[in-house]
């Protein structure tokens, strides 16, 4: 984004470090944090887990694969300057943020996945996870931010594809912002409505997600009593007529927050692999001590 902190109110300006404010503010993000509810209803969170292997090197192909399983995995090679290697950087097990049912799997399938494709691999060194936002209709947003003033936009949904759908954005808003014409726009267009069935179907399937999640206020916690929780271990935990998330410590020091995302009211989840609570509404993420992670929430979780 051009600039420091958003200010609201229908002229929303962005105030640079200088105190001057831009002409257009551009949220160019992974999860808007300029727009509370209409982006977030058109696009959803998951979670992408990463590994490295070492392979010889030069025994794969300087490109980028991927397959088309669902979910899928890619592939691309990492030169290691000065090493007599190149590392494999292989992707996939993409999950719903906060939906993750088998956390293991997520770490254990890539590696057998990759021992079945490159037999040359063999240490793997390094893992991490990221998060992607999916548009419902499958295409990235960069335009006018909906329901907004007329200069704020937005460029997001690139569904992993940042690089492609950065460059592309930046220029299709540069076009906007000087009133150029852009054979793109409507394509991309984040104010877009998308009657194609399948679409349409997406965007059912994602949001009864979402109401399920409200209902969650009424069931019970994971464990019935802190006790249950091992030291380095979490649960949600139900409290009279909310819930709250409850992290122990090495030493078996208890942490309790709300449970309640700030966001828009959702119940957070335990993600068992990276000990953090993550909302799978909109996919905002806390750490093990509630401490704010990803939006769309702008704030982390409340003490209890
Ligand atoms: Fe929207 Fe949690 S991210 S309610």
């Amino acid at each position: 984004m051009c600039g420091g902190g958003v200010q609201g109110g229908d002229d929303a300006r962005v105030v640079t470090g200088s105190g001057a404010q831009a002409r257009a503010p551009l949220p160019a993000i992974n999860s808007p944090f300029n727009d509370w509810v209409v982006m977030h209803n058109k696009q959803s969170a998951y979670c992408t887990c990463v590994a490295t292997a070492r392979v010889p090197r030069g025994t794969v192909a300087r490109a980028l694969f991927w397959d088309t399983a669902d979910p899928y995995y890619y592939v691309r090679r990492q030169e290691v300057p000065g090493a007599g290697y190149d590392l494999l950087v292989v992707g996939g097990e993409d999950h719903k943020t906060g939906e993750a049912t088998d956390p293991e799997a997520h770490l254990r399938c890539p590696k057998e996945w990759t021992r079945a494709h490159f037999p040359g691999a063999k240490e793997f060194e390094y893992r991490w996870s990221g998060q992607v936002l999916e548009p419902n209709d499958g295409l990235a947003f960069a335009g006018r931010n909906p329901l907004d003033a007329d200069n704020v936009f937005v460029i997001t949904g690139d569904s992993g594809h940042g690089m492609t759908y950065g460059t592309l954005g930046a220029r299709l808003v540069a076009d906007l912002v000087q009133g150029r014409a852009n054979p793109w726009a409507r394509l991309y267009d984040p104010g877009r409505v998308t009657v194609a069935r399948e679409s349409a179907l997406e965007f059912v399937r994602e949001n009864a997600s979402v109401v399920a999640e409200y209902t969650e206020l009424l069931t019970g916690g994971d464990v019935a009593s802190v006790d249950e929780i091992p030291a380095g271990q979490g649960a949600v935990l139900r409290r009279s007529l909310t819930k709250v998330v409850v992290h122990k410590d090495a030493e078996g020091r208890a942490h309790e927050c709300s449970a309640i995302c700030p966001h828009l009211g959702c119940l957070v989840h335990r993600n068992g692999l990276e000990k953090s609570w993550d909302c799978s509404c909109h996919g905002s993420r806390f750490t093990a001590l509630g401490e704010w992670l990803a939006g769309p929430a702008n704030t982390s979780l409340v003490p209890a």
